[in-house]
Protein backbone atom coordinates (compact mmCIF):
# COMPACT_ATOMS: atom_id res chain seq x y z
CA UNK A 1 0.00 0.00 0.00
CA UNK A 2 1.28 3.77 -0.68
CA UNK A 3 0.29 7.16 -0.12
CA UNK A 4 -0.62 9.90 -1.88
CA UNK A 5 -0.23 13.36 -0.33
CA UNK A 6 -1.49 16.55 -1.71
CA UNK A 7 1.11 19.14 -0.88
CA UNK A 8 -0.44 21.23 -4.15
CA UNK A 9 -2.47 24.16 -4.94
CA UNK A 10 -1.85 27.68 -5.44
CA UNK A 11 0.16 29.88 -2.87
CA UNK A 12 -2.10 32.15 -1.30
CA UNK A 13 -2.03 34.03 1.33
CA UNK A 14 -3.25 32.31 4.27
CA UNK A 15 -5.84 34.57 6.47
CA UNK A 16 -4.76 35.61 9.19
CA UNK A 17 -1.28 34.16 9.39
CA UNK A 18 0.40 34.95 6.50
CA UNK A 19 3.68 33.74 7.86
CA UNK A 20 4.31 30.78 5.02
CA UNK A 21 2.13 30.50 1.80
CA UNK A 22 2.20 26.95 1.84
CA UNK A 23 -1.33 25.57 3.65
CA UNK A 24 0.35 22.47 4.59
CA UNK A 25 2.64 24.27 6.88
CA UNK A 26 0.80 26.01 9.73
CA UNK A 27 2.08 25.05 12.52
CA UNK A 28 -0.09 22.74 15.13
CA UNK A 29 1.50 22.70 18.60
CA UNK A 30 4.92 23.85 16.75
CA UNK A 31 4.74 21.28 14.19
CA UNK A 32 3.63 21.38 10.46
CA UNK A 33 0.24 19.62 10.29
CA UNK A 34 1.26 17.94 7.17
CA UNK A 35 3.71 16.20 9.82
CA UNK A 36 1.38 15.24 11.50
CA UNK A 37 -0.18 13.41 8.36
CA UNK A 38 3.26 11.83 7.18
CA UNK A 39 3.95 10.27 10.80
CA UNK A 40 -0.18 9.23 10.76
CA UNK A 41 0.31 7.91 7.47
CA UNK A 42 4.08 5.87 8.87
CA UNK A 43 2.38 4.54 12.09
CA UNK A 44 -0.16 2.83 9.41
CA UNK A 45 3.28 0.93 8.40
CA UNK A 46 2.84 2.89 4.82
CA UNK A 47 6.68 3.53 3.55
CA UNK A 48 6.39 4.56 -0.14
CA UNK A 49 4.73 7.91 -0.17
CA UNK A 50 3.96 10.81 -2.84
CA UNK A 51 3.89 14.07 -2.49
CA UNK A 52 1.96 16.34 -4.62
CA UNK A 53 3.66 19.68 -5.06
CA UNK A 54 2.77 23.26 -6.79
CA UNK A 55 3.78 26.48 -6.29
CA UNK A 56 4.75 25.98 -2.69
CA UNK A 57 6.80 23.29 -3.81
CA UNK A 58 9.99 24.81 -2.83
CA UNK A 59 8.94 25.24 0.96
CA UNK A 60 7.40 21.82 1.01
CA UNK A 61 10.21 20.38 -0.07
CA UNK A 62 12.65 22.33 2.47
CA UNK A 63 10.30 21.27 5.36
CA UNK A 64 9.71 17.31 4.46
CA UNK A 65 13.36 16.63 2.74
CA UNK A 66 13.34 12.54 1.36
CA UNK A 67 11.21 11.77 4.55
CA UNK A 68 13.91 9.77 6.00
CA UNK A 69 13.15 11.33 9.50
CA UNK A 70 9.37 10.33 9.34
CA UNK A 71 10.80 7.00 8.18
CA UNK A 72 8.97 7.18 4.65
CA UNK A 73 10.46 7.63 1.22
CA UNK A 74 9.24 10.42 -0.38
CA UNK A 75 8.78 11.00 -3.93
CA UNK A 76 7.92 14.80 -4.80
CA UNK A 77 5.39 14.58 -8.04
CA UNK A 78 5.25 18.45 -9.49
CA UNK A 79 1.42 19.86 -10.35
CA UNK A 80 2.14 21.99 -12.94
CA UNK A 81 -1.72 23.89 -11.89
CA UNK A 82 -4.03 23.04 -8.64
CA UNK A 83 -6.43 21.30 -11.69
CA UNK A 84 -7.80 19.33 -8.72
CA UNK A 85 -7.75 16.27 -5.91
CA UNK A 86 -8.55 13.77 -8.99
CA UNK A 87 -6.25 15.37 -11.27
CA UNK A 88 -3.41 14.46 -8.93
CA UNK A 89 -4.19 11.18 -8.96
CA UNK A 90 -4.17 10.85 -12.75
CA UNK A 91 -0.49 12.63 -12.26
CA UNK A 92 0.57 10.05 -9.62
CA UNK A 93 -0.60 7.41 -11.77
CA UNK A 94 3.03 6.05 -12.48
CA UNK A 95 3.93 6.37 -8.69
CA UNK A 96 0.77 4.80 -7.72
CA UNK A 97 0.94 1.79 -10.59
CA UNK A 98 -1.53 -1.12 -9.49
CA UNK A 99 -1.26 -0.50 -5.93
CA UNK A 100 -4.33 0.15 -3.21
CA UNK A 101 -2.98 3.48 -1.79
CA UNK A 102 -4.63 6.43 0.98
CA UNK A 103 -4.90 9.98 -0.34
CA UNK A 104 -4.40 12.66 2.39
CA UNK A 105 -4.57 16.02 1.70
CA UNK A 106 -1.74 18.13 3.69
CA UNK A 107 -3.85 20.42 5.05
CA UNK A 108 -6.37 17.82 6.94
CA UNK A 109 -5.82 17.11 10.85
CA UNK A 110 -7.02 13.78 11.92
CA UNK A 111 -7.07 13.57 15.71
CA UNK A 112 -5.72 9.68 16.40
CA UNK A 113 -4.52 8.88 13.29
CA UNK A 114 -5.67 6.42 10.15
CA UNK A 115 -4.29 2.84 11.54
CA UNK A 116 -7.18 1.52 12.24
CA UNK A 117 -8.83 2.70 8.91
CA UNK A 118 -6.13 1.08 7.03
CA UNK A 119 -5.81 -1.94 8.45
CA UNK A 120 -9.68 -2.57 7.87
CA UNK A 121 -9.29 -1.41 4.17
CA UNK A 122 -6.42 -3.72 4.25
CA UNK A 123 -8.55 -6.51 5.09
CA UNK A 124 -11.53 -5.54 3.61
CA UNK A 125 -10.62 -4.36 0.19
CA UNK A 126 -13.46 -2.59 -0.91
CA UNK A 127 -13.09 -0.28 -3.99
CA UNK A 128 -12.87 3.13 -2.32
CA UNK A 129 -13.61 3.95 1.50
CA UNK A 130 -13.60 7.72 2.51
CA UNK A 131 -14.52 9.28 6.03
CA UNK A 132 -17.05 11.85 7.03
CA UNK A 133 -17.83 14.13 9.91
CA UNK A 134 -20.50 16.27 11.06
CA UNK A 135 -19.89 19.71 10.48
CA UNK A 136 -21.56 22.86 10.75
CA UNK A 137 -20.30 24.52 7.81
CA UNK A 138 -21.25 21.62 5.38
CA UNK A 139 -21.73 24.31 2.41
CA UNK A 140 -17.39 24.09 2.38
CA UNK A 141 -16.87 20.36 2.01
CA UNK A 142 -17.71 17.99 -0.16
CA UNK A 143 -21.04 16.39 1.22
CA UNK A 144 -22.84 12.79 1.60
CA UNK A 145 -25.81 11.72 1.63
CA UNK A 146 -26.53 8.48 3.01
CA UNK A 147 -29.29 5.92 2.97
CA UNK A 148 -30.83 4.23 5.86
CA UNK A 149 -28.63 1.50 5.79
CA UNK A 150 -25.86 4.04 6.17
CA UNK A 151 -24.24 3.77 2.10
CA UNK A 152 -23.64 6.24 0.01
CA UNK A 153 -26.06 6.77 -2.25
CA UNK A 154 -24.51 10.72 -3.48
CA UNK A 155 -21.82 13.23 -2.91
CA UNK A 156 -21.92 16.69 -3.99
CA UNK A 157 -19.04 18.94 -3.62
CA UNK A 158 -19.81 21.95 -2.09
CA UNK A 159 -23.33 22.28 -2.17
CA UNK A 160 -25.64 25.23 -2.13
CA UNK A 161 -27.88 23.30 0.15
CA UNK A 162 -26.34 20.19 1.75
CA UNK A 163 -28.56 17.15 1.50
CA UNK A 164 -26.60 16.54 5.03
CA UNK A 165 -24.37 17.93 7.85
CA UNK A 166 -21.97 15.11 7.26
CA UNK A 167 -18.52 16.48 5.07
CA UNK A 168 -15.80 14.18 3.28
CA UNK A 169 -12.87 14.55 5.19
CA UNK A 170 -9.76 14.66 3.19
CA UNK A 171 -8.43 11.13 3.52
CA UNK A 172 -9.39 8.73 1.42
CA UNK A 173 -8.68 4.78 0.71
CA UNK A 174 -8.31 3.27 -2.62
CA UNK A 175 -8.00 0.43 -4.86
CA UNK A 176 -6.54 0.96 -8.48
CA UNK A 177 -10.65 0.84 -9.79
CA UNK A 178 -10.10 4.99 -9.05
CA UNK A 179 -8.04 5.08 -12.10
CA UNK A 180 -10.78 4.70 -14.40
CA UNK A 181 -13.61 6.97 -12.60
CA UNK A 182 -10.46 9.98 -12.58
CA UNK A 183 -10.21 9.34 -16.39
CA UNK A 184 -14.02 9.36 -16.72
CA UNK A 185 -14.81 12.61 -15.67
CA UNK A 186 -14.63 16.07 -16.42
CA UNK A 187 -14.03 18.90 -14.86
CA UNK A 188 -16.66 21.21 -12.78
CA UNK A 189 -17.84 24.65 -12.61
CA UNK A 190 -14.93 25.24 -10.60
CA UNK A 191 -12.52 24.04 -13.47
CA UNK A 192 -10.96 21.20 -11.41
CA UNK A 193 -11.21 17.39 -12.01
CA UNK A 194 -12.94 16.75 -8.55
CA UNK A 195 -12.34 13.88 -6.50
CA UNK A 196 -16.03 13.87 -5.10
CA UNK A 197 -17.32 13.44 -9.02
CA UNK A 198 -14.58 10.41 -9.40
CA UNK A 199 -16.50 8.80 -6.03
CA UNK A 200 -19.92 9.21 -7.43
CA UNK A 201 -18.55 7.78 -10.98
CA UNK A 202 -17.49 4.63 -8.96
CA UNK A 203 -20.99 4.74 -7.09
CA UNK A 204 -23.24 4.91 -10.11
CA UNK A 205 -21.21 2.32 -11.47
CA UNK A 206 -22.42 -0.08 -8.45
CA UNK A 207 -18.62 0.22 -7.19
CA UNK A 208 -18.34 -0.82 -3.36
CA UNK A 209 -17.50 2.78 -2.11
CA UNK A 210 -17.62 2.51 2.13
CA UNK A 211 -18.00 5.13 4.52
CA UNK A 212 -16.65 5.64 7.92
CA UNK A 213 -17.78 8.89 10.22
CA UNK A 214 -15.33 10.00 12.20
CA UNK A 215 -14.20 12.61 15.11
CA UNK A 216 -11.89 14.61 16.31
CA UNK A 217 -11.25 16.80 12.66
CA UNK A 218 -9.75 20.03 11.84
CA UNK A 219 -9.23 21.54 8.78
CA UNK A 220 -6.97 24.82 8.54
CA UNK A 221 -9.90 27.66 7.23
CA UNK A 222 -7.72 30.31 8.65
CA UNK A 223 -10.38 30.88 11.28
CA UNK A 224 -8.04 31.47 14.73
CA UNK A 225 -10.42 30.24 17.31
CA UNK A 226 -10.97 26.79 15.42
CA UNK A 227 -6.62 27.01 15.63
CA UNK A 228 -6.82 27.22 19.02
CA UNK A 229 -8.89 24.87 19.88
CA UNK A 230 -6.85 22.21 17.53
CA UNK A 231 -3.65 23.66 19.61
CA UNK A 232 -5.09 22.62 22.78
CA UNK A 233 -6.23 19.54 22.03
CA UNK A 234 -2.68 18.62 21.05
CA UNK A 235 -1.05 20.22 23.23
CA UNK A 236 -2.33 18.29 25.94
CA UNK A 237 -1.04 15.12 24.18
CA UNK A 238 2.66 16.67 24.03
CA UNK A 239 4.99 14.66 25.72
CA UNK A 240 6.87 16.97 28.65
CA UNK A 241 10.78 17.30 28.39
CA UNK A 242 13.51 20.02 30.02
CA UNK A 243 15.85 20.66 27.46
CA UNK A 244 16.17 23.87 27.78
CA UNK A 245 17.88 26.37 30.74
CA UNK A 246 15.52 27.44 33.26
CA UNK A 247 16.62 29.01 36.38
CA UNK A 248 15.95 28.92 40.26
CA UNK A 249 13.54 31.56 40.00
CA UNK A 250 10.87 29.72 37.39
CA UNK A 251 8.46 27.51 38.18
CA UNK A 252 7.23 25.08 36.15
CA UNK A 253 3.70 23.49 36.76
CA UNK A 254 2.22 20.49 34.71
CA UNK A 255 2.58 19.24 31.20
CA UNK A 256 5.51 21.86 29.32
CA UNK A 257 8.05 21.07 26.71
CA UNK A 258 11.02 23.44 26.74
CA UNK A 259 12.86 22.97 23.07
CA UNK A 260 16.79 22.65 23.14
CA UNK A 261 18.17 26.65 23.61
CA UNK A 262 15.23 27.84 25.54
CA UNK A 263 16.22 30.17 28.46
CA UNK A 264 13.22 30.66 31.24
CA UNK A 265 14.17 33.00 33.81
CA UNK A 266 12.36 34.49 36.67
CA UNK A 267 9.35 33.18 34.98
CA UNK A 268 5.90 31.00 35.47
CA UNK A 269 4.94 28.55 33.08
CA UNK A 270 1.93 26.39 33.39
CA UNK A 271 1.14 23.49 31.05
CA UNK A 272 -0.14 22.59 29.04
CA UNK A 273 2.86 24.67 27.15
CA UNK A 274 5.37 24.34 24.48
CA UNK A 275 8.22 26.89 24.43
CA UNK A 276 10.52 26.75 21.01
CA UNK A 277 14.25 26.10 20.82
CA UNK A 278 15.81 29.16 21.78
CA UNK A 279 13.26 31.75 22.63
CA UNK A 280 13.55 33.61 25.94
CA UNK A 281 11.43 33.61 28.65
CA UNK A 282 11.99 36.16 31.46
CA UNK A 283 10.04 37.67 33.85
CA UNK A 284 6.62 36.53 32.18
CA UNK A 285 3.80 33.98 32.76
CA UNK A 286 3.08 31.41 30.01
CA UNK A 287 -0.73 30.36 30.74
CA UNK A 288 -1.85 27.25 29.58
CA UNK A 289 -2.76 26.10 25.79
CA UNK A 290 0.11 28.34 24.99
CA UNK A 291 2.07 27.09 21.82
CA UNK A 292 5.24 29.43 21.83
CA UNK A 293 7.39 29.08 18.57
CA UNK A 294 11.46 28.74 17.92
CA UNK A 295 13.59 32.21 18.43
CA UNK A 296 10.93 34.05 20.36
CA UNK A 297 11.39 36.60 22.98
CA UNK A 298 8.69 37.12 26.14
CA UNK A 299 9.83 39.52 28.23
CA UNK A 300 7.42 41.08 31.18
CA UNK A 301 4.38 39.91 29.71
CA UNK A 302 1.63 37.76 30.67
CA UNK A 303 0.41 35.06 27.93
CA UNK A 304 -2.26 32.35 27.71
CA UNK A 305 -4.28 29.80 25.49
CA UNK A 306 -2.35 31.44 22.77
CA UNK A 307 -0.22 30.71 19.69
CA UNK A 308 3.23 32.63 19.10
CA UNK A 309 5.12 31.71 15.93
CA UNK A 310 8.80 32.28 15.12
CA UNK A 311 10.64 35.50 16.01
CA UNK A 312 7.80 37.07 17.60
CA UNK A 313 8.11 39.19 20.57
CA UNK A 314 6.33 40.56 23.31
CA UNK A 315 7.86 42.69 26.07
CA UNK A 316 5.95 44.33 28.98
CA UNK A 317 2.93 43.23 27.97
CA UNK A 318 -0.40 42.40 30.39
CA UNK A 319 -2.26 40.11 29.74
CA UNK A 320 -2.71 38.41 25.78
CA UNK A 321 -5.52 35.83 25.45
CA UNK A 322 -6.62 33.57 22.83
CA UNK A 323 -4.34 35.27 20.28
CA UNK A 324 -2.23 34.40 17.64
CA UNK A 325 0.50 36.40 17.00
CA UNK A 326 2.16 36.01 13.74
CA UNK A 327 5.73 35.58 12.55
CA UNK A 328 8.60 38.42 13.76
CA UNK A 329 5.90 40.46 15.27
CA UNK A 330 6.63 42.57 18.10
CA UNK A 331 3.99 43.74 20.44
CA UNK A 332 5.19 46.70 23.41
CA UNK A 333 3.41 48.81 25.45
CA UNK A 334 2.46 52.57 23.89
CA UNK A 335 5.07 55.58 25.42
CA UNK A 336 2.47 56.86 28.41
CA UNK A 337 2.02 60.29 26.59
CA UNK A 338 -0.13 60.54 24.37
CA UNK A 339 -2.13 57.87 25.37
CA UNK A 340 -2.92 56.05 22.53
CA UNK A 341 -2.40 52.65 20.69
CA UNK A 342 0.13 52.70 18.00
CA UNK A 343 -0.40 49.97 15.42
CA UNK A 344 1.28 48.39 12.36
CA UNK A 345 -0.75 45.81 11.48
CA UNK A 346 -0.31 43.72 8.48
CA UNK A 347 -2.87 42.54 5.93
CA UNK A 348 -6.17 40.78 7.27
CA UNK A 349 -5.35 41.83 10.28
CA UNK A 350 -7.86 41.58 13.60
CA UNK A 351 -6.94 43.34 16.86
CA UNK A 352 -9.27 43.71 19.82
CA UNK A 353 -8.19 46.36 22.17
CA UNK A 354 -9.29 46.48 26.28
CA UNK A 355 -9.73 50.00 27.00
O1 LIG B 1 -10.59 19.12 3.31
C1 LIG B 1 -11.68 18.35 2.92
C2 LIG B 1 -12.24 18.83 1.60
O2 LIG B 1 -11.13 18.84 0.67
C3 LIG B 1 -13.36 17.91 1.08
O3 LIG B 1 -14.51 18.03 1.92
C4 LIG B 1 -13.75 18.28 -0.34
O4 LIG B 1 -14.69 17.36 -0.84
C5 LIG B 1 -12.51 18.26 -1.23
O5 LIG B 1 -12.81 18.67 -2.56
C6 LIG B 1 -11.43 19.20 -0.66
O6 LIG B 1 -11.94 20.51 -0.71
P1 LIG B 1 -11.11 21.87 -0.81
O7 LIG B 1 -11.67 22.70 -1.91
O8 LIG B 1 -11.11 22.48 0.53
O9 LIG B 1 -9.66 21.40 -1.20
P2 LIG B 1 -8.38 22.31 -1.35
O10 LIG B 1 -8.42 23.07 -2.63
O11 LIG B 1 -8.16 23.07 -0.09
O12 LIG B 1 -7.24 21.22 -1.50
C7 LIG B 1 -7.03 20.25 -0.51
C8 LIG B 1 -5.54 19.91 -0.45
O13 LIG B 1 -5.06 19.39 -1.69
C9 LIG B 1 -4.63 21.09 -0.14
O14 LIG B 1 -3.59 20.63 0.71
C10 LIG B 1 -4.08 21.51 -1.49
C11 LIG B 1 -4.03 20.20 -2.25
N1 LIG B 1 -4.29 20.29 -3.69
C12 LIG B 1 -5.48 20.82 -4.12
C13 LIG B 1 -5.79 20.88 -5.47
C14 LIG B 1 -7.10 21.44 -5.94
C15 LIG B 1 -3.36 19.79 -4.60
O15 LIG B 1 -2.29 19.30 -4.19
N2 LIG B 1 -3.66 19.86 -5.93
C16 LIG B 1 -4.83 20.38 -6.41
O16 LIG B 1 -5.03 20.39 -7.64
Amino acid sequence: MKALVLSGGAGTRLRPITHTSAKQLVPVANKPVLFYGLEAIADAGITEVGIIVGETAEEIREAVGDGSRFGIDVTYIPQEQPLGLAHAVLIARDFLGDDDFVMYLGDNFIVGGITGLVDEFRRERPDAQILLTQVPNPTAFGVAELDADGLVVGLEEKPKEPKSDLALVGVYLFTPAVHEAVRSIEPSWRGELEITHALQWLIDQKRDVRSTTIRGYWKDTGNVTDMLEVNRTVLETVEPAQQGEVDEDSEIIGRVRIEPGAKVNGSRIVGPAIIGARSVISGAYVGPFTSVSDDVRIEDSEIEYSIVLRGASLAGVRRVEASLIGRDVEVTPAPRSPSAHRLVLGDHSKVQISS
